[in-house]
């Protein structure tokens, strides 16, 4: 997938379903009425300092240090 943007993980309140969904512009595309549970910030100025063009690597730093609980908590 391309770049840049956000990773978000959405949960559907019409029908409780969830949604992966890819995000570049801060007012575009989001699903309408539904909640982020978890965003993965993909821009370059989330990782670039930390992990240089290492971009995997902070994927999976992410990943590792995700407090499921408190995505878990968010559902509804
Ligand atoms: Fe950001």
């Amino acid at each position: 997938m391309r770049g840049i943007g956000w990773a978000i993980l959405y949960q559907d309140p019409e029908n409780g379903k969830l949604i992966n969904q890819w995000i570049n512009e801060h007012d575009v595309g989001h699903p309408a009425g539904c909640n982020p549970l978890l965003v993965l910030d993909v821009f370059e100025h989330a990782f670039m300092i930390d992990y240089g063009l290492k971009r995997a690597d902070y994927i999976a730093a992410f990943f590792k240090n995700i407090k499921w609980e408190a995505v878990e908590a968010r559902l509804k």
